[in-house]
């Protein structure tokens, strides 16, 4: 059987979080959960780190929680507003009977990276203040640092301005740093993660599951439901679980490799991400970029995990 990989998360929980994270405790034959950082970006830090602690407690996921930045790295938090004002919708969860660990983010990474050197990987779906304050903090993790994957960015578009995903967009000097770390990089953007369009037959599949996984997930999906016709807000779209699928089913995906260049200027453009795709730059390649995705594949994967019928 092959070793499991020893994986950190960075999230901003955040509905399409709880959704990634809730998945992340049913891989445990692929991924073992060292622990799990915080991060503001969907709404304040306070209730990213709370709504995280109560999830995992609530599924019965003892990875410890940290909690990360207040704030990005060189601007002022703008929030979404697509999550409700908890993060997590109207999703209600008991208060955890545990605390947060102990130490920031970047011990986190760290001892990690110590522990799991050249094997560690990390899933970065928030804003990348956390994981550039660890890069900057300790020089040495793109060295013991097997590959950072984040749901980020997008080849074609964005989804908070007309160039830039909300994530980058939310701390684009966090992502400069990230983009040019040198560590090993997959960046799963809108370009993939807006392609699976919630099918109604998946939606009726989770629900009709049992375990606190699907209970939560559909608690959040039927959010998701309702918020587009409630307040028209965006379609039901589960951007940080798809990120998740590109480490545990990379079949799933089509990835090329480019030089990825992070705008940090511009009205409209901080947050960018621009592919040299004529080399231009004469610079290697810095990420794998999901590029397509097996949508039926997905939603397959999806429903197996939860344990619903297909
Ligand atoms: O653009 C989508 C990303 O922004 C997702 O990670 C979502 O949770 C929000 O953080
Ligand atoms: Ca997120």
């Amino acid at each position: 059987m092959p070793s499991r990989i020893p994986l950190v998360m960075d999230v901003d929980t955040g509905t399409d979080d709880a959704v990634c994270i809730a998945a992340a405790t049913l891989c445990g034959e692929t991924i073992e959960l060292i622990g799990i950082g915080a991060v503001c970006g969907n709404v304040e830090i306070e209730k990213t780190a709370r709504n995280t602690l109560d999830l995992v407690d609530f599924l019965g996921c003892d990875a410890p929680v940290h909690v990360g930045a207040a704030k990005p790295l060189a601007r002022p938090l703008a929030t979404a507003v697509s999550h409700g004002t908890s993060g997590l919708g109207d999703v209600m969860l008991p208060a955890a009977r545990r605390g947060f660990a102990e130490g920031g983010v970047t011990e986190l990474i760290h001892k990690a990276a110590r522990r799991h050197a050249g094997t560690l990987e990390i899933l970065a779906v928030g804003p990348l203040t956390n994981i550039a304050t660890a890069l900057t903090e300790r020089p040495e993790l793109p060295s013991v640092i097997k590959r950072i994957t984040f749901m980020g960015g997008a080849l074609r578009g964005g989804n908070m301005t007309l160039a830039s995903e909300f994530n980058l967009h939310c701390d684009p000097e966090a992502a400069r740093i990230v983009f040019e770390s040198g560590c090993a990089l997959t960046m799963v953007g809108l370009d993939v993660t807006l392609k699976p369009e919630l099918p109604r037959h998946v939606f009726d599949r989770i629900g009709a599951a049992s375990g606190p996984q699907a209970d939560v997930v559909a608690r959040v999906l039927d959010f998701m439901m309702r918020r587009k016709d409630e307040f028209g807000a965006d379609d039901p779209n589960l951007h940080d679980v798809i990120a998740l699928a590109a480490i545990v089913k990379p079949s799933l995906f089509t990835f090329e490799s480019y030089y990825v260049h992070l705008e940090t200027g511009g009205e409209i453009t901080r947050g960018m991400t621009i592919a040299d795709f004529n080399n231009v730059s004469k610079r290697p390649p810095n990420a794998l970029v999901a590029v397509d995705i097996d949508a039926d594949g997905f939603w397959n994967w999806f429903v197996d995990l939860f344990g619903a019928e297909r």
